[in-house]
């Protein structure tokens, strides 16, 4: 349970997407008080009670005032342009109680790690040259927020299955990282909760996958055909996630993928 003080603060959610809108429904579970943004809530949360739901746009500073004083901020888009995030920080910074800003595992993919194909721990440098990278890092050392740097995130009309039927993803032997939208809103929540100020943390369900082997799981279980060969260099990133474990204490719901995609297909075999 979220400690008095953590439980009383509103919590805001700057861009109600895919993930922030599973993020508000946990929230409300919680019993939590929540405000949830978008650039045109009247038409992206037109289903959100209108005292639920407020305009937030980076690009516009005369929208930055609606979050409240003492919040705890879930920032769930690319922290993009720099100069915005530098003057959303100085406006905003520092009455926020928490700020969670959802980053990428991209940010390890030029390191030296990747390209030996060990395990990637937060230790290993990320990219500044990615503008995304800035504007985290910006965040993390100025003003404390808690960076997450999330693998792919899947769920309901995210499902890997669909990308292979699809033609997105071919057939290789790179690794790769996958995250359930449910677990990863249950970390936003925790991480509000245990997370140290000012410090990262991976994200995904804590087993590096080849395709190969989801690409088989496919193919047997759910008699998709199997992809051509998709010829990309390298080998794809090994996730390290034991600071997720260990620093926020939190267990994946959704650890085993074959059990999810099972659950995702039968949840979507039914009508539309
Ligand atoms: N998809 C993946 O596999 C993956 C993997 C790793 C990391 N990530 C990252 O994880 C985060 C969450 O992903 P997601 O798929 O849940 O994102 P999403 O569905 O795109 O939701 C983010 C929402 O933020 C709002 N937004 C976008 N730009 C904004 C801006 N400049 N100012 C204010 N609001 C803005 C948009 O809503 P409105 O249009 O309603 O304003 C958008 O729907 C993103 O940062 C994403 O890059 C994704």
């Amino acid at each position: 349970m979220p400690s008095h003080q953590a439980r009383n603060a509103p919590l805001v959610i700057l861009g109600t997407g895919y993930t922030g809108r599973v993020v508000y429904h946990q929230a409300l579970m919680l019993r939590r008080t929540v405000l949830a943004a978008s650039r045109t809530p009247e038409t992206n949360l037109a289903d959100l009670p209108p005292d639920q739901r407020f305009v937030f746009d980076l690009n516009r500073r005369d929208t930055w005032a609606a979050i409240p004083s003492g919040a705890d901020v879930v920032w769930t888009f690319p922290a993009v342009p720099l100069d915005s995030v530098v003057a959303f920080g100085r406006q905003v910074g520092t009455r926020m109680r928490r700020l969670i800003v959802l980053g990428s595992t991209s940010a390890y993919d030029n390191a030296p790690h990747t390209a030996r194909g060990d395990l990637i721990d937060e230790t290993c440098p990320v990219d500044l040259s990615i503008p995304r990278v800035q504007g985290e890092e910006y965040l993390r050392t100025t003003y404390g927020a808690i960076i997450l740097r999330v693998a792919g995130i899947y769920g309901p009309k995210r499902n890997p299955l669909d990308w292979i039927r699809q033609g997105q993803v071919g057939s290789s032997d790179r690794f790769v990282n996958l995250i359930h939208v449910g677990d990863l809103a249950a970390i936003c929540l925790r991480a509000l909760e245990r997370g140290v100020p000012g410090e990262s943390y991976n994200v995904s369900d804590g087993t590096p996958r080849r395709w190969s082997e989801i690409i088989a799981f496919a193919v047997s279980r759910r008699g998709i055909s199997r992809p051509a060969p998709d010829g990309r260099p390298g080998l794809g990133k090994r996730l390290d996630t034991r600071k997720l474990q260990g620093g926020l204490g939190y267990r994946v719901r959704y650890p085993d993928l074959s059990t999810a995609l099972d659950e995702l297909e039968l949840n979507e075999s039914g009508p539309p």
